[in-house]
């Protein structure tokens, strides 16, 4: 019975031996191992956030079709600003395109365009497009609420 309770004595003082031994490890590695590998810090929102694109996956001029929340958006750069729209025309299902050269999003079922946040400018459509935010963290672009 007392070199049972031995064996058991013995165990706990090696189990609380090994685990004081990870707290120590870990204490001394998790300092280099931040320096390698830094979190990246988003927004409070950013929980709602999707990533996009790295930074330079985005030039100014260009346009970049994205999902979120199960539904096709358009992050854009327009001379160096990023803008994030809905990439459907609001007035049916058109599939809008980033016109570089007229600075506008332009469906090609009906004409409609709108401007970078989100209005019409022009065609049939009454209602303007959902804008998401869009945010640069750690080198990397993420849009969403
Ligand atoms: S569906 Fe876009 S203008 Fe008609």
């Amino acid at each position: 019975m007392d070199q049972k309770n031995s064996v058991t004595k013995h165990r706990r003082i090696d189990y609380l031996i090994g685990t004081a031994a990870l707290l120590l490890v870990g204490t001394f590695l998790y300092p280099p191992l931040q320096i390698l590998w830094p979190r990246v810090h988003l927004p409070i929102e950013s929980s709602l956030m999707v990533p996009v694109s790295d930074e330079a996956g985005l030039l100014p001029g260009s346009s970049l079709p994205f999902v979120y929340q199960g539904r096709r958006y358009l992050a854009i750069n327009l001379n160096g600003r990023l803008y994030a729209l809905s990439g459907v025309c609001s007035e049916g299902s058109g599939i809008l395109h980033w016109d570089r050269s007229r600075r506008l999003l332009v469906c090609p079922s009906h004409g409609g365009t709108y401007d970078v946040h989100g209005n019409v400018v022009s065609g049939p459509s009454h209602n303007p497009l959902t804008v998401l935010n869009i945010r640069v963290a750690g080198g990397k672009i993420y849009a969403g609420r």
